[in-house]
């Protein structure tokens, strides 16, 4: 990409730059990949809920993980078969439950006693029957940036181990409710497969604890979280979704009657998707140099928010065919009225003016599905790989 940046003249800055043949390539991997183990894999809305990248989402065949009512519509409206949406959520409201059972969405993953009781009266109410699977809170340490960790017992996430046996008397009083699945998302950008293995070894034990109550429970979902190479996207374009299959294939324990599902969001379209910024001003301090970007966090929140890193290349000053420029050290800040507002730091670039063009890679997930306006500022557009000459 960085080699054709000249396909963007013209475009206004900043803008999103969805690579969709390498969405294309993902999606190929990642069905591959599955498809060695019949398991199913749901698409995380939350990451990206772009029209044009559903779409391709949906036409590879994966269903819809969504968190909100208007997910849920967003993803029926898309054409995503309603039996393969799914509904997670901590506080979905009367209303987006409404939404999902006139739907007729395929599982509802439910996180409280409450909840699941409030779901059954709204469902008889409609005169209708509620497919549940309970997200268990398997109280394992994904080890990720801690606001993105969601499996522990201090999160806010999730029924807790200890609450299942009044959960399930619960429910057997429950007529519009059918429990089908269990569910688990213990965190995200989740790079150590041994993560995974673990929540494999908890989930093997709490499904024979279901077993030997007489749940014969035909869909196990662990959740998303598979991570992706931010620091070389160039080299690590797909994620490695071999050995992630692999290792869940290895270590769970599955009934033969039961299908395994996924909810990836950031390992889809995470490497898709480039902010394209043009640098505004520079302005040489005596400690630092600052790069004053026409994006900030607006337009990619993960580094304000997560201190995330984001490979940063200067289009303009990259590809010089070997020209030598010094390089110097700038801190990348946006627009935005906040301290915190930058999209890198410390970052080594070639001599940078006025005018030059920057990528901000890795930003396909949790970019423009996480923008802002703030400061009353326009949402930045998105141009499609498939859109552009030459
Ligand atoms: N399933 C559930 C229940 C989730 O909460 C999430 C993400 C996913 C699936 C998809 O996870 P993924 O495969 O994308 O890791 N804004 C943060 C990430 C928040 C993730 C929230 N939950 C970031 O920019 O890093």
């Amino acid at each position: 990409m960085y080699k054709e940046y000249k396909r963007f003249t013209g475009i206004a800055t900043p803008f999103y730059y969805y690579d969709l043949d390498l969405l294309r390539d993902t999606l190929d991997t990642l069905n591959r990949e599955a498809g060695k183990y019949n398991y199913k894999v749901h698409y995380a809305l939350k990451a990206n809920a772009d029209s044009q990248v559903l779409q391709i989402i949906r036409d590879a065949g994966l269903g819809a993980d969504c968190v909100s009512g208007n997910e849920v519509q967003k993803s029926l409206n898309i054409g995503f078969p309603a039996k393969d949406i799914y509904y997670a959520g901590v506080g979905k409201t009367d209303d987006e439950i409404r939404t999902g059972l006139a739907g007729n969405i395929g599982c509802f993953n439910c996180e409280s006693v409450q909840e699941i009781t409030v779901m059954n009266q709204i469902a008889s109410d409609m005169n209708m029957v509620a497919k549940i699977a309970l997200r268990i809170n398997p109280d394992i340490n994904s080890n990720t940036h801690s606001y993105i960790t969601t499996g522990i017992q201090e999160n806010k996430f999730g029924i807790q181990l200890w609450e299942l046996d009044e959960v399930l008397s619960v429910i057997r009083q429950l007529k519009n409710i059918n429990l089908i699945g269990l569910h688990f998302h213990i965190g995200s950008q989740i790079i150590r497969l041994e993560i995974f293995r673990k929540l494999c070894l908890k989930v093997n034990e709490i499904n024979d604890w279901f077993i030997e109550r007489k749940y014969f429970l035909p869909v196990l979902n662990l959740g998303g979280g598979l991570g992706i190479d931010y620091h070389d996207p160039d080299s690590n374009p797909v994620p490695d979704f071999r050995n992630y299959f692999k290792t869940v294939y290895d270590t769970l324990l599955p009934q033969p009657w039961q299908e395994i599902h996924f909810e990836l969001g950031r390992s889809v379209v995470g490497q898709m998707g480039s902010l394209i910024s043009k640098v505004l001003y520079i302005k040489n301090g005596k400690t630092k140099n600052f790069a004053i970007m026409d994006s900030g966090m607006t337009e990619l929140i993960r580094p304000a928010l997560y201190h995330s890193f984001h490979k940063i290349v200067n289009l303009y000053k990259s590809n010089l065919n070997g020209t030598f420029l010094p390089y110097l050290k700038y801190d990348v800040v946006g627009p935005v009225c906040e301290t915190t507002d930058f999209l890198g730091k410390e970052v080594e670039l070639p001599r940078t003016e006025r005018g030059d063009l920057f990528a901000i890679c890795s930003v396909g997930a949790y970019g423009q599905s996480m923008a802002s306006n703030y400061n009353l500022r326009e949402r930045a557009g998105v141009t499609y790989s498939d859109d552009l000459s030459g």
